[in-house]
């Protein structure tokens, strides 16, 4: 069933996920919005099971840019679907976002309807949290798990940081769907200077054991597969083992986190740096506020900071 969009009665930010009423974002909003001054506004949940119809998506995104009380919407998890369904709805797409195929943010400027990519953005201010560059300099290499909007918006960041700043050697990303890994290669031939990439197909979960098997010590594994929030279980199985000094990320925050219970189980005796998705969770949505709300929040810093405090309370 599509979601039923009534017209909105004051300024509000919509939220397009599969289940958005679970989000920490729906006790941390309203308190934001006292912090940041946004004046009386409404968050306003859009769920859709994942690979819904183009219909409804284009329906969903038709209804915001015709309603002149929505002012925007932040998308997660249908970044790729609500670009393939509704991209020609859009006046303004810039070049990364149409060569990534994915909106995040949705919003308006003088009439005119704005998507963009944000998660080559957000992903890397998440990042810096924490990895510095000096950690790359002993030839530690990236393993991205997942090819979808996420994984493909770290390996942008990932594959294009001026090798001055720091980097990794190389790029591994696996997927389970061949055509996003295709997606991924092709992007990539058109990153002059980016480091390599290796694709691996896992038909099964034992495959991307393999991959973890090889990677140097200090090498940065990232669950971006969504397993564990959007799906039951890990891309990898019980057997795998992380780098030694490796940093672990599972993108999300929520849900029965299997790849970091996994993680943890060797934390100790690997010496790994473990991230859930809480530091992402605040990059992107304060990312997407300020497109929303037209307004001016810097990803670090004393307003970065004091969200951040915020958001921790409520949550
Ligand atoms: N914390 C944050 O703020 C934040 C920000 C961005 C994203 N995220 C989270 O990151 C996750 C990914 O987001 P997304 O938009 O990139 O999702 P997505 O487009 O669905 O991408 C996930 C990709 O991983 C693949 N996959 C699933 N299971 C796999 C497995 N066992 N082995 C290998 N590949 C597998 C999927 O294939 P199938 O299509 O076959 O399933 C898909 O290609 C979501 O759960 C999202 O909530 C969190």
């Amino acid at each position: 069933m599509p979601p039923v969009l009534q017209p909105a009665t004051k300024p509000t930010m919509h939220f397009i996920g599969v289940t958005t009423g679970q989000s920490s974002i729906n006790a941390v909003f309203p308190r934001w919005a006292e912090r940041l001054g946004l004046g009386d506004c409404a968050l306003h949940g859009i769920d859709f099971a994942p690979g819904s119809l183009a219909a409804d998506y284009r329906a969903a995104l038709d209804f915001i840019r015709r309603d002149p009380l929505s002012l925007g919407a932040l998308v997660t998890t249908h970044k790729v679907a609500v670009f393939q369904a509704g991209g020609d709805l859009f006046d303004e797409l810039d070049p990364l976002t149409r060569a990534l195929g994915e909106v995040g943010s949705i919003f308006k400027r003088g009439g005119r309807l704005h998507g963009r990519a944000v998660d080559p953005w957000t992903s890397g201010h998440a990042l810096a949290a924490q990895i510095t560059p000096a950690h790359w300099a002993g030839g530690a290499e990236a393993l991205i798990l997942g090819a979808g909007g996420a994984g493909t918006a770290l390996a942008w960041r990932l594959a294009n940081m001026p090798a001055v700043a720091g980097r990794p050697a190389r790029l591994q990303v696996v997927d389970r769907v061949p055509a996003r890994l295709a997606h991924l290669r092709a992007l990539h031939a058109t990153w002059p200077a980016a480091v390599p990439l290796e694709t691996h197909l896992a038909a099964q979960t034992e495959d991307a054991d393999a991959v973890i098997a090889r990677l140097p010590p200090a090498s940065l594994v990232a669950n971006a597969t969504g397993l564990g929030k959007d799906a039951p279980g890990s891309p990898l199985t019980a057997a795998a083992r992380f780098p030694e000094g490796g940093v672990v990320w599972e993108f999300n925050y929520r849900g029965q986190l299997v790849f970091l219970e996994q993680a943890r189980a060797q934390e100790a005796a690997r010496g790994l740096r473990i991230a859930d998705g809480w530091t992402y969770f605040l990059h992107g949505w304060t990312h997407v506020i300020a497109d929303v709300f037209d307004r001016a929040i810097p990803p670090a810093g004393p307003l970065f900071d004091d969200l951040g405090r915020i958001a921790a309370a409520a949550r």
